[in-house]
Parts: structure tokens; sequence; C-alpha cells
């Protein structure tokens, strides 16, 4: 029911203040009741204390009675939840979707960054493991998992922008350059590592020095990924 009624912004409510012959509204919690029926309210103040067009929560722990007093007027609307200062930049829209579903405000870097972590951390582990165990199928998958890492990188690529939109209204600071500039690095390596591999798929197989530069640069990726995730979390969990 509670959908239908008119939405109030503060300012709106404002106007309702029974001035100028304009009925006397005033809200409590988010409901907008008309109390222009009221002897009470009918001058626009109440008790000399309280202004109509005013949203009255807090003060309504003074009074000599309850909620109870409502009862008797009509509910007209609904106050729209004041706009937290850090949220200025987001759409209405957006701020409503987030109530409804509220894991799309935080969550959508957090969740995906932890697939290209986990890929490029297994990367060069199962390389280790093949060099160690003559397994040839460890370095398949280990080539396997480098795929799965260069679907999945930018995917944390693209939701963490829009989660310093989004938390962090866009401001500029050394750790986002560190994130943005670590990001690059990081595509580049896996696609330098996976166009190796892809065009030479003996390079691991045969010793050489070039297999040793390959086994090097499989080792950096984990690395990449702990300082994104490092600098990351740093934001997420200032203290
Ligand atoms: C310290 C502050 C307040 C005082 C001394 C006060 C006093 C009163 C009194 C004596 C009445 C009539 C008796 C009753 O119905 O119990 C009344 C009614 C009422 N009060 Fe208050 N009140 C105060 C604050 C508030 C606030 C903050 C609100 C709104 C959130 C509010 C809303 C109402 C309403 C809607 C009525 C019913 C009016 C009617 O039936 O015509 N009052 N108040
Ligand atoms: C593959 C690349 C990336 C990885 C692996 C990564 C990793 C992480 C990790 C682990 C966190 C901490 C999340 C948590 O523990 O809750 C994080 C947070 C964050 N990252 Fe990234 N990140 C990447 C790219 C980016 C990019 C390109 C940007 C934006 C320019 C970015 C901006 C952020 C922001 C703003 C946070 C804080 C999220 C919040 O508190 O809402 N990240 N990142």
């Amino acid at each position: 029911m509670q959908d239908e009624l008119k939405e109030f912004s503060r300012e709106e409510l404002a106007t309702f203040n029974g001035e100028n012959g304009q009925p006397v509204y005033i809200a409590h919690d988010d409901k907008v009741y008309d109390v222009s029926e009221s002897k009470l309210w009918k001058t626009g103040s109440h008790m000399q204390r309280h202004q109509g067009g005013t949203s009255l929560t807090e003060d309504i722990g003074g009074a000599p009675h309850g909620i109870e007093v409502f009862e008797k007027f009509p509910q007209v609307g609904i106050l729209k939840p004041e706009k937290d200062p850090m949220d200025e930049h987001i759409p209405d829209l957006l701020l409503a979707v987030f109530r409804k579903i509220p894991m799309l405000r935080r969550h959508p870097h957090p969740m995906t960054v932890h697939f290209p972590i986990a890929f490029m951390m297994l990367f060069p582990v199962l390389n280790i493991l093949y060099l160690v165990t003559g397994n040839k199928s460890l370095e398949t998958s280990a080539f396997h998992v480098l795929v799965a890492g260069l679907v999945v990188a930018p995917v944390a690529m693209l939701t963490g922008p829009y989660n310093w939109w989004l938390n962090y209204a866009g401001k500029w600071s050394k750790i986002i350059a560190i994130k943005i500039f670590g990001s690059l690095i990081l595509v580049t390596l896996i696609l330098v590592i996976f166009l190796w591999r892809l065009l030479s798929p003996e390079i691991l197989l045969q010793p050489s020095g070039a297999r040793i530069v390959y086994l090097l640069l499989s080792l950096t990726l984990p690395v990449v990924v702990s300082v994104l995730g490092w600098f990351g979390a740093k934001m997420t969990f200032p203290h």
C-alpha cells in the first residue's frame, strides 16, 4: 500500500506548514500525516514548539503522548529518505535498487577480485609442480588456469572503477593510481604469457634459457595480484 503513496522530499514537506492556506503536514518515521483538521495544529505550530512541514520523529520522545495521536489523521504520503552526503553522486534510482538489494552496493568488486587472485596464484604453483613431478597434465592445467585468469581479470578491472565511483565518489588517491597501473601491468603480463604459451606449447617442457624467463614471468603474477589485493583491502578496511 505504502508504495502508492506520494513521496515527499524534506523541501516539499516544508511547504505544507499551514501558511497561505496550505494544509499542515507533519512526518513521523517515514510517514507523512495531514493534521490540518486538528485544533492543536491548525496554526501550523503545535504547543508553540513544533512546526508543521517538518519531520518530528526525534521530538515525539519529549511529548506527553505517544504515536497513538496520529491514528485520527490520514497518512498522505511517505518521506523520502535523506541522502547521505557520501551518496550525493549516486542517482536516486540506483539508491532505491541498493535499498532492495544491498549486496549490489559494496560487493561487485570484492566478490569478483578473488577469481583472478586465485587463478594467478595457482598458475606458477601448477607450473612448478609440473617441473617437480614431470606430470604434463599439471602444465596443461596451468595453461587453462591462465586462460581463466585472462577472462576474469577484466571483470575485476571493470567492477573496480565502478566501486571506486560508488563508494569513494571517484576521488583520486595514490592507492587508486597503484590499482589502475597495477591492473594494466597484470593484464599485460597475462597476455604476454598467454601468447607465449600459445605459440610455443613446449616452452616449459624443454630445458632452455627461455623456459627460465617464462617461469620467472609466471612468478610475477602472484606478486602483482597480491599488491592489487593489499591496496584494495586498505581501502575497504582502512583500520
Ligand atoms: C514537547 C512537545 C509536545 C507537547 C507538550 C505536546 C502536547 C500535546 C497535547 C497536550 C496534545 C493533546 C492531548 C493528547 O492527544 O494526548 C497533543 C496532541 C497531539 N500531538 Fe503533541 N505534543 C508535543 C509534541 C508533539 C510532536 C513532536 C508531535 C508530532 C510528531 C505531536 C503530534 C500531536 C498530534 C498529531 C496530536 C493530536 C492532535 C489532535 O488530536 O487534534 N506532538 N500534543
Ligand atoms: C585485477 C585487478 C584487481 C584486483 C585483483 C583487485 C583486488 C582488490 C581487493 C582484494 C580488494 C579488497 C576487497 C575486499 O577484501 O573486500 C579491492 C578493493 C578495491 N579495489 Fe580493487 N582490484 C583490482 C582492480 C581494481 C581497479 C582497476 C580499481 C579502480 C580503479 C579498483 C578499485 C578498488 C576499490 C575502490 C576498492 C575498495 C572497494 C570498496 O571498499 O568498496 N580495483 N580490490
